[in-house]
C-alpha cells in the first residue's frame, strides 16, 4: 500500500464534530501516513494538539489565521508561543493574509503575520502560509525574515510567482483544485516545480478532489491529489507518494 503525508487538514472543523474519532481512526488503513493540522487561532490549536496527542501519525500547527487576525492581543501571541512547546507541534500556522474575505483590516493582517513570523523565528520552526489574492504584500512580508522556512499552502498561482517562492528556499503545496477541470494556470507550477519542493495536502474539510468534489474532504482523498502530480509529472503515483512524503517529512523535521 502507498503511504501519503498529508500535510494540511482541519480536524477542528465543526463539520467533523459528529464523527472525527471515526474518520481519523480509519486513516492509517487508508495509507495516511502522516497529517499535520493547523489551528486558526489559540482554542483550535489546542484542537489540533488534543487530537495529535490521541494519534500517533498527527501533528499539529499552532497560529492565527488571517481571519481571526482582528481578535488577536499580546496575550494570544503569549498562549501560541506556549502552544509551540508541545512535542507534536511542528510549524506556526496557519497564518497569512487573505484581501479576498477581508475579515480583518490588512493592516492588522499584516501586523499579525509579521509577529507570528518572528515567533517562528525564535522557535525555529517553519511556518505554514495562506495567501489569498494578497501575492505582492505576502510575498514581500514573508521576504523581511529569510532565516523562516516556509510553504504556501493550498497554491494556485502561476509559474512566475512560485519561481519566486522557490527562490526563497520555501516550499509549495497543492490541494484537490488541482483536479478540477478549470485549473489551468496552476497545473504549470506542477509540472515545472523541483521535485524536492512540492508537497499535497487535502485541506479538509475543504477542497474535495474530483472525483468526490462536493462531498466533506478528509485525509484519505489525498491520493487523488497525488495522483494528478504523477499525471502531471509523468511519474508514476508511488513515486508521487513517496516524493511528496519525503518532502513534508524534510519540511517538518519528522523522520
Ligand atoms: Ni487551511
Amino acid at each position: 500500500m502507498m503511504k501519503y503525508f498529508d500535510t494540511h487538514a482541519h480536524y477542528h472543523d465543526s463539520r467533523f464534530e459528529d464523527d472525527v474519532h471515526e474518520v481519523l481512526s480509519a486513516l492509517p488503513d487508508k495509507g495516511v501516513l502522516r497529517c499535520v493540522c493547523p489551528g486558526v487561532d489559540v482554542a483550535t490549536s489546542e484542537q489540533e494538539i488534543a487530537l495529535a496527542e490521541k494519534y500517533h501519525f498527527l501533528y499539529a500547527a499552532a497560529g492565527i489565521h488571517p481571519h481571526e487576525a482582528g481578535e488577536a492581543d499580546e496575550a494570544s501571541f503569549e498562549q501560541i508561543e506556549e502552544l509551540l512547546r508541545h512535542p507534536k507541534v511542528v510549524a506556526v500556522g496557519e497564518i497569512g493574509l487573505d484581501y479576498h474575505y477581508d475579515f480583518s483590516p490588512r493592516d492588522v493582517q499584516q501586523q499579525v503575520l509579521r509577529r507570528q513570523l518572528e515567533i517562528a523565528r525564535k522557535h525555529n520552526l517553519p511556518v505554514i502560509i495562506h495567501d489569498r489574492e494578497a501575492h505582492e504584500d505576502c510575498f514581500n512580508i514573508v521576504s523581511e525574515y529569510p532565516d523562516v522556512l516556509g510553504v504556501f499552502h493550498c497554491y494556485s498561482g502561476s509559474w512566475e510567482h512560485a519561481k519566486r517562492i522557490l527562490n526563497l528556499g520555501w516550499y509549495i503545496s497543492f490541494t484537490g483544485t488541482i483536479t478540477f477541470k478549470n485549473a489551468r494556470r496552476v497545473l504549470e507550477t506542477v509540472r515545472n516545480m523541483p521535485a524536492d519542493r512540492i508537497m499535497v495536502e487535502t485541506d479538509a474539510p475543504y477542497m474535495t478532489p474530483v472525483p468526490h468534489r462536493g462531498k466533506r474532504n478528509d485525509s484519505s482523498y489525498v491520493s487523488f491529489i497525488c495522483d494528478k502530480v504523477a499525471e502531471l509529472r509523468g511519474i508514476t503515483p508511488e513515486e508521487a507518494a513517496e516524493l511528496t512524503l519525503q518532502n513534508g517529512n524534510r519540511f517538518f523535521g519528522l523522520e
